[in-house]
């Protein structure tokens, strides 16, 4: 099926605007605006993106079903940050918020000054500057209102809302995950004569996995040997970090599920996830000789969207990070949802309870407990190899090929895209 990416969509050619994507400097939110400014950019507008020189890197070298570099019209903007420092995730914290990111965050803040100067930059020789930015980067985005030609448009990573000038906002969901509430939230846009926009994913929706190639990861060509829907894949994004006694529980709940698996195995970033050293958990004595053919343990970074777009897998065991959900959901593959903080207990209530396309391992009524081996074996046979994981899977399908004809031309969320593009190049 065709996707956002690859259309010439016709609508006027607007090159006299440019648009300017200030990101919040942490995984989830980085990919949401690069993912973002390849769907613009699709649009022939220039995009600029701009953040620290780490965290441009760190975009471009995850980012999943397409590649960044090769798209002429998106240019990345380095911009200085002081030095932070960047320490250990530490995994027996009692809190699972990824609070050692504090000082990263904090030093996002030294980018007002050159995002308001590639603002002035940029300015004199666009018709109109569009600034997109996310909606914890506020402060450093204010200056746009200095700026005679330029306009904002927030991007709603959560309910932070301190910023009452911007002109619009952007949603990385669309009416078939979320219809109800996005007509709820137009309401009060309205009222307050404010635009909204929901044109997700933002996540190509189809992947070209070229079976040929020598850089696909071992676990794509290890999925290429494993039957339709066989494999779940288990994975908590990039700000959780298990202690050794739930990694232990995990281990053996996969082992004695006796179905097949690829689990991802990380700490949580650090503020710079090129720095220094990290944890590296052992698994139980033998573990991955014993699981050979079974599961494959990986401990780099894995291309999940791929992963997840793979006939061969057929559930996916998540904290529900928001990114994680929408490629989950646009891939229909169903979710084992195990929440770890923020947003994400509020996701499993959609994902499970609402859309039902998922199934709860970790209650959050229940969240200071361990997860046992036998929970987790429990839940992975009944996603994997039930009757009611098999029902499951199916809406998860269904609500997948939705999701898909929503993005492609003549669906609902490429219509409220192109209502965007018409709305910044009018
Ligand atoms: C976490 O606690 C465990 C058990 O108490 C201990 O072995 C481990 O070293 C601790 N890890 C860190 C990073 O503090
Ligand atoms: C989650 O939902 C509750 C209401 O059920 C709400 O109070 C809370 O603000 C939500 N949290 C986030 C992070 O959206």
């Amino acid at each position: 099926m065709a996707d956002h990416h690859h259309q010439n969509h016709g609508l006027k050619q607007a090159q006299q605007v440019v648009v300017v994507m200030v990101p919040f400097p942490a995984q989830g939110h980085l990919n949401q605006l690069l993912q973002l400014s390849r769907l613009v950019s699709s649009y022939n507008i220039p995009v600029h993106y701009v953040s620290s020189a780490t965290h441009n890197r760190q975009a471009k070298l995850r980012v999943h079903g397409w590649n960044p570099l090769a798209v002429a019209n998106v240019h990345f903007h380095e911009s200085p940050t002081p030095s932070f420092l960047s320490p250990l995730p530490n995994p027996n914290s009692s809190i699972p918020f990824p609070s050692h990111l504090q000082p990263a965050f904090d030093a996002s803040l030294h980018l007002r000054e050159p995002v308001a100067t590639l603002l002035r930059t940029l300015s004199p020789t666009a018709g109109r500057l569009i600034v997109i930015h996310d909606s914890l980067m506020s402060s450093v985005a204010q200056d746009v209102v200095s700026i005679p030609n330029a306009e904002f448009t927030k991007f709603i990573n959560s309910q932070h809302d301190y910023m009452k000038f911007d002109s619009g906002r952007l949603y990385n969901t669309c009416q078939v995950m979320e219809g109800p509430y996005l007509d709820l939230l137009a309401r009060e846009e309205m009222s307050r004569k404010k635009k909204q926009w929901a044109f997700g994913p933002f996540n190509p929706v189809t992947i070209s996995d070229n079976k040929k190639s020598n850089h696909r990861h071992k676990c794509l060509k290890w999925l290429d040997k494993q039957g339709e829907n066989s494999v779940i894949c288990v994975s908590f994004g990039t700000t959780t970090s298990l202690t050794n006694e739930q990694i232990k529980e995990l281990a053996v709940g996969l082992e004695q599920s006796r179905q097949k698996f690829i689990w991802v195995l990380r700490d949580a970033d650090k503020g710079d996830v090129f720095a220094g050293e990290e944890r590296r958990v052992e698994l139980p004595k033998g573990y991955e000789e014993r699981v050979k053919g079974k599961g494959i343990v990986v401990r780099d970074w894995a291309p999940q969207l791929e992963i997840l777009g793979h006939p061969s897998t057929g559930g996916f065991m998540s904290h529900c990070g928001w990114n994680s959900c929408v490629e989950s959901l646009s891939m229909g593959v169903p979710i084992a949802a195990w929440p770890m903080h923020s947003d994400q207990p509020n996701n499993t209530v959609l994902i499970t309870k609402l859309l039902k396309v998922g199934l709860v391992v970790k209650d959050w009524a229940r969240r200071d407990e361990l997860v046992t081996s036998l929970m987790v074996e429990k839940d992975v046979k009944k996603l994997m190899a039930s009757k009611e994981g098999d029902e499951v899977r199916r809406r998860a399908a269904d609500l997948g090929g939705a999701i898909r004809r929503s993005v492609a031309e003549g669906g609902q969320s490429r219509m409220e895209l192109d209502s965007f593009i018409i709305h910044i190049t009018r």
